[in-house]
């Protein structure tokens, strides 16, 4: 049974890009530890379309935790504990599908994850039962749909489909491994979205992933991939990326808890 209930403060991640989110309302600062650790930066609480948000860096504030360092369970878990129902991942990613280009913004629906090594359940340890989560669907849908009406009423193009293909980074692609992901059905690559979406499922935590092409993937383009070519579909999509959270916060916020 879902828990409809009023709203509830919005998770956001930031990641390359969105190191700190102008148009805060700051209210307050938290340094927190979790069973799992420190997360990424402090839980910076906060006003965004008069909606109650708790942001949080996930490379750190300034910028210095590599994709495969990232604690991603004390992350979910702090947000989580400070009384988060939905949380938005906010990811800059490669661009394998043909509208996919640099600057543009899609929200995806699938996930194939080429990550190892992280830390990527919190069902280990001392355990009375072990379990299995259903991933089937790995986001949230009601929190997609937010989403893309948000972008829809503000005419912002996004993609409203997609297949997110997480790699272990920190280094970027081969063209050959981007011919095979997207063989395997990838739209989309990058090196955040996983096990970010998973350890939200099993926190049963509602999660949508928000992705900023900044690049053509390896071998999509006449040219190799630059930070400079990164920074300017930064600079040229990020806008695109704040004006949706914003208008979105309301709906997100008033989003039910998934059922226990
Ligand atoms: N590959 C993986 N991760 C990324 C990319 C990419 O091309 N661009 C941004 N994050």
């Amino acid at each position: 049974m879902s828990t409809a209930s009023a709203s509830a403060p919005v998770g956001i991640i930031g990641g390359t890009g969105l190191t700190t989110l102008s148009g805060l309302e700051i209210t307050g600062e938290r340094e927190v530890q979790t069973p799992w650790g420190a997360p990424s930066s402090p839980l910076v609480e906060g006003i965004l379309g008069e909606q109650r948000v708790i942001f949080l860096s996930r490379h750190g504030n300034p910028h210095r935790i590599p994709p495969h360092q990232v604690n991603y369970r004390a992350n979910l878990w702090a947000l989580q504990n400070a009384g988060v129902r939905t949380v938005v991942g906010v990811n800059a990613v490669g661009g394998i599908h043909p509208v996919m280009g640099p600057a543009h913004i899609v929200i995806p629906d699938q996930i194939i994850d080429y990550t190892w090594g992280r830390g990527s359940t919190f069902f280990e340890g001392e355990l009375d039962a072990v379990t299995h989560i259903d991933f089937s669907f790995p986001y949230t849908e009601s929190a997609r749909a937010v989403l893309v009406e948000a972008a829809s009423k503000l005419d912002v193009p996004i993609s409203d489909f997609g297949v997110y293909g997480a790699t272990q980074g920190p280094r970027l692609e081969t063209a050959a491994e981007i011919v095979r992901l997207e063989r395997d059905g990838c739209d989309l690559v990058g090196m955040t979205g996983m096990p970010e979406a998973s350890l939200a499922a099993e926190l049963k935590l509602n999660y949508v992933c928000l992705g900023l092409v900044v690049n053509w993937a390896a071998g999509k383009s006449d040219h190799i991939i630059t930070m400079e070519e990164i920074e300017a579909a930064i600079e040229q999509g990020m806008s695109g990326v704040k004006r949706i959270l914003v208008e979105a916060m309301g709906g997100l916020g008033a989003l039910s808890s998934q059922p226990a």
